[in-house]
């Protein structure tokens, strides 16, 4: 367990000062380029969740770098993925939920008929780092109606105490940075 986390750590890549200064940016890509890294963090994700939830119906994934582990992810578990988009990429009916960046706001939607009342609902994320992006897509959730089992995230930043900002949904990552 600690050697498989070890190994995927080892693919996630820090650029100082981006996209600004100040910023450590944690780079995903080595990981999504070697095929065997990228399956031990799908194996680790796998095996939390069905050690910790018997039934998940679906999987709601964030635009953008959540796409790239949801599906996989949903895939491996037979079930279903939908997609949390920003504002104005999705067709048909929609709700959406405004949320506070760093700076100004931005908004978070997905389609009407993504999941309906009473589902339990998988939230996976690449990142969380102020907690803004997660927490809008719980609300969509709630707005739904669905059950949030858990938020779950390749990487944490805990200096930017997202999880509190989150206080009453699980938070489940594999890797933590300061
Ligand atoms: C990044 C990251 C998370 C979010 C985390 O996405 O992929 O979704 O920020 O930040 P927060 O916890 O402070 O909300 P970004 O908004 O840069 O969009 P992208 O995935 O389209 O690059
Ligand atoms: N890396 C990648 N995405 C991010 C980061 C980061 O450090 N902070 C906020 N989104």
């Amino acid at each position: 367990e600690e050697q498989k986390l070890e190994r995927v750590r080892q693919q996630v890549r820090s650029f100082p000062d981006f996209p600004s200064p100040g910023i450590n940016f944690r780079d995903i890509t080595p990981l999504l380029k070697d095929p065997s890294a990228f399956c031990t963090a799908m194996d680790l994700m796998e095996a939390h969740v069905r050690k910790c939830f018997p039934r998940v119906d679906v999987i709601a994934g964030l635009d953008s770098r959540g796409f790239l582990f949801g599906p996989v992810l949903a895939q491996r578990l037979g079930i279903g993925f939908v997609l949390i988009r920003k504002k104005g990429k999705l067709p048909g009916p929609t709700e959406s939920v405004s949320y506070s960046l760093e700076y100004g706001k931005a908004e978070l939607e997905i389609q009407t008929d993504a999941v309906d009342a009473g589902q339990k609902v998988l939230i996976i994320d690449d990142l969380l780092a102020t907690g803004g992006t997660l927490w809008a897509a719980c609300q969509l959730m709630k707005k739904k109606g669905a059950e949030i089992l858990e938020c779950l995230v390749l990487i944490e930043l805990t200096s930017l105490r997202g999880t509190e900002k989150l206080k009453s949904v699980p938070i489940y990552s594999l890797l933590q940075y300061d």
